[in-house]
């Protein structure tokens, strides 16, 4: 039976660059949507920044451009990054935008009939100076506890504390200096808690597999807490929608911005003529379905299902929530090189379908967070897409252009083949129940079953032999179809590698209906070119490298902190009800952060560290390396050479015959200019420099550092 699906992931903020972090959904829902459209369901993809908020006015204001100006800069950056991972939305709008302005209205004037929504007065925060009321992200001041200055008003970046930003000491707000007065305003409340509310959540959260079940079970842990109203407005001066008959109130912007989806939609019926109420009116058959990451799930699955059914439109079909990404087994980080940007990775040249691959490889349907470990990063892209995959074409191509003038043979279907066609039902329910890893692994096992039937009857062999021509013929056409089976399979991983399969095959855009039937005999091919190049770990090095490179002094945890946030704001929403808005990012602030503490370690774990005194016998710079120093080390027990990252911070010849501190016993490491064997230690904060460690007077090489 035919689907009519519209599916959304969820909009990026306007205010900042899209990362591996929100790849990781977009192209998850980039996979389904293709697979979907490949079924022959009818799919709308759609998206658009989420543009409004105090951060993003903000933003623009230090920038000195309207949110305007700002926001249609970053739109024209994020429409680049997706395409060029290939993420194929059928529109991908704004929600500063009329048709979403409208939906707001009509939704909140729906809600409004319905008795739900209610005025109070709420006391903040108020920036007397700038004449606005603060976000929590907005204040700092010093962390109750521990005393730390210059903490959020949500949580302490030093001892971990949270706490409401009523309890900071000394308070300033960060947008001018000035120390906050409490101030009381009247604030819009959606009636969550109202019955008819909690009956139809309760309802609706708990039926039907709206949900996944780990999300089901947190959102009734939330439930047990009680649901509070919810604070959708803001005081002027704000960049959003004016809440009608309200002069001086805005809509929050988590309030516009699921609408956004709505918006982006219609503003795509508007131009194609799809009926947007057979997908956006509560009755039909259609499905709408969300995909989203873990910390969005509150207003996914309670605010944004009941704004849509309390105003009379459809509640969604499914929210998929899915993992955040950690690189090499830890959070993005900055100084690490491993906030990596989008655009960084198209701007190196790097193909996109190898990160498509490994995160496909990587992802299932659960919340888990799922690791991109950068040298399995490569191994895998090589191993499977090159050596396996495009291997096949290449094995047996040249073999029928050059000896059968491009014709596929006939004969029967070998094992293998056979073997591969019956995959496709398991394979594409793996993909439509979003288990990619699992999908991926049954391609690559009818991949590996194709390469030992090639193994076997040795096409190279045959083609030496004068009487073994139509057994040659027979063997790469077989393989061929192997072949085109595989990219099928893949096909909503790797959507460009398709299409110049399709072009080397001489065959309409595959579809997945194609696995039934083997190309005819006598079918004519191209000559083969190659579909895709190995990854050089060389090229991982100097993605990070140029991601390290971009720098600010941005603390680590900045963007993740934005996750934590929206989790953050919902507890205060919910105990204080005080209305503290999960907004956008807040800015960047410009003092160099202290890194958390690491987690504690044994004095075993320590001991297996063996520092020492070195003394720098020799110290150059290094032809053709932007950063490194090559150090010569007297070690006592003879000689290391190190190549240290310092050239930005210290010139070689005052280096010589210092004192510095090494890790002996760090394995070595080869290098473009040669082997580094071992490391030098050194102080560093993001942005505020390197610094060597020295020792006091009378040391000598070789002691021991403990
Ligand atoms: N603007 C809101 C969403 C509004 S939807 C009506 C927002 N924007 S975001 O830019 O912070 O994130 C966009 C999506 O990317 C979210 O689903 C978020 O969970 C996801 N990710 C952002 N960073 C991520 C990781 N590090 N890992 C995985 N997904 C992450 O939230
Ligand atoms: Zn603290």
């Amino acid at each position: 039976m035919s689907r009519r699906l519209l599916v959304t992931s969820a909009l990026p903020y306007a205010n900042g660059s899209i990362h591996f972090g929100h790849l990781v959904e977009y192209i998850q829902t980039d996979i389904w949507v293709r697979f979907q459209k490949m079924q022959g369901h009818e799919v709308h993809y759609v998206c658009a920044d989420d543009t409004h908020g105090t951060a993003i006015m903000l933003r623009a204001e230090k920038e000195g451009i309207t949110p305007e100006e700002l926001i249609a800069r970053v739109w024209q950056e994020h429409t680049r990054d997706f395409d060029g991972f290939l993420i194929g939305f059928d529109n991908y709008y704004s929600t500063h935008s009329d048709e979403t302005r409208e939906l707001s209205e009509d939704i909140y004037r729906g809600l409004r009939t319905r008795d739900l929504i209610d005025v109070r007065s709420v006391e903040q925060f108020y920036d007397p100076v700038k004449e606005m009321f603060l976000p929590d992200r907005f204040i700092k001041g010093e962390c109750p506890k521990c005393g730390a200055p210059d903490q959020y008003g949500d949580s302490c970046e030093v001892c971990g504390a949270t706490y409401a930003p009523t309890d900071l000491r000394n308070p300033y707000s960060v947008v001018s200096g000035a120390a906050p007065v409490r101030k009381s305003s009247d604030h819009y409340f959606f009636r969550l808690s109202h019955e008819d509310c909690r009956a139809f959540l309760h309802d609706w959260t708990q039926s039907n597999d709206h949900l996944q079940e780990e999300a089901r079970n947190k959102i009734r842990e939330w439930f047990e807490q009680g649901l509070n109203d919810w604070d959708i407005s803001r005081d002027a001066p704000y960049f959003g929608f004016g809440i009608p008959d309200a002069p001086g109130k805005y809509f929050y912007v988590w309030l516009d911005a699921p609408i956004g989806y709505l918006g982006s939609f219609r503003n795509l019926t508007r131009r194609t003529g799809v009926d947007f109420d057979a997908f956006a009116r509560p009755g039909g058959d259609t499905e709408m379905v969300h995909f989203i990451g873990k910390d969005i799930l509150y207003f996914h699955a309670l605010f944004w299902p009941a704004m849509l059914h309390f105003a009379g439109y459809r509640a969604p079909t499914r929210v998929f929530a899915h993992g955040f990404l950690t690189v090499n087994g830890e959070k993005m980080s900055k100084s690490r090189g491993t906030f990596i940007t989008a655009g960084s990775f198209l701007d190196l040249g790097l193909n996109p379908e190898w990160l498509r691959y490994y995160y496909a490889a990587k992802l299932g349907p659960t919340m888990e967070d799922i690791d991109l470990n950068l040298d399995d990063f490569v191994a895998r892209v090589n191993s499977d897409l090159v050596g396996k995959y495009v291997n096949i074409a290449s094995r047996a191509a040249g073999f029928v252009t050059k000896r059968f003038d491009g014709a596929l043979g006939t004969g029967p279907e070998a094992d293998a083949v056979r073997n591969l066609r019956a995959r496709s039902a398991t394979i594409a329910r793996h993909y439509d129940q979003r288990e990619y890893a699992k999908a991926l692994r049954e391609i690559m096992l009818g991949a590996d079953e194709v390469n030992q039937f090639v193994d076997q009857e040795k096409p190279w062999e045959l083609a030496r032999q004068p009487d073994s021509a139509d057994r040659l013929h027979w063997v790469c056409s077989q393989t061929l179809e192997a072949f085109r089976l595989l990219s099928i399979f893949l096909k909503p991983v790797l959507p460009r590698v398709a299409a110049r399969v399709e072009a080397f095959l001489a065959v309409p855009p595959l579809d997945w209906s194609h696995a039934q039937r083997a190309l005819p005999a006598g079918h004519r091919i191209h000559p083969y070119e190659h579909l895709m190049a190995r990854i050089d770990g060389k090229q991982v090095e100097a993605l990070v490298a140029a991601n390290r490179e971009s720098l600010r002094a941005t603390p680590d945890s900045h963007s993740t902190q934005r996750h934590a946030q929206h989790q953050e704001n919902i507890v205060t929403e919910n105990i204080a009800a005080t209305g503290s808005p999960a907004d956008a990012t807040p800015p960047v602030p410009d003092e160099p952060a202290i890194a958390p503490i690491a987690p504690t370690i044994t004095i075993d774990d320590f001991m297996k560290v063996d520092l020492r005194i070195a003394r720098v016998v020799d110290a150059q710079h290094v032809e053709g390396a932007e950063k490194l120093i090559r150090l010569v080390l007297d070690i006592g027990a003879g000689t290391r050479q190190v190549f240290a990252g310092i050239k930005a911070h210290y010139d070689p010849e005052t280096l010589k015959g210092r004192h510095v501190v090494m890790v002996a016993n760090l394995q070595p490491r080869k290098m473009r200019f040669g082997e580094s064997q071992g490391m030098v230690l050194a102080a560093s904060a993001d942005g505020a420099g390197v610094f060597l460690l020295d020792a006091d007077d009378g040391v000598t090489p070789g002691m021991r550092v403990k």
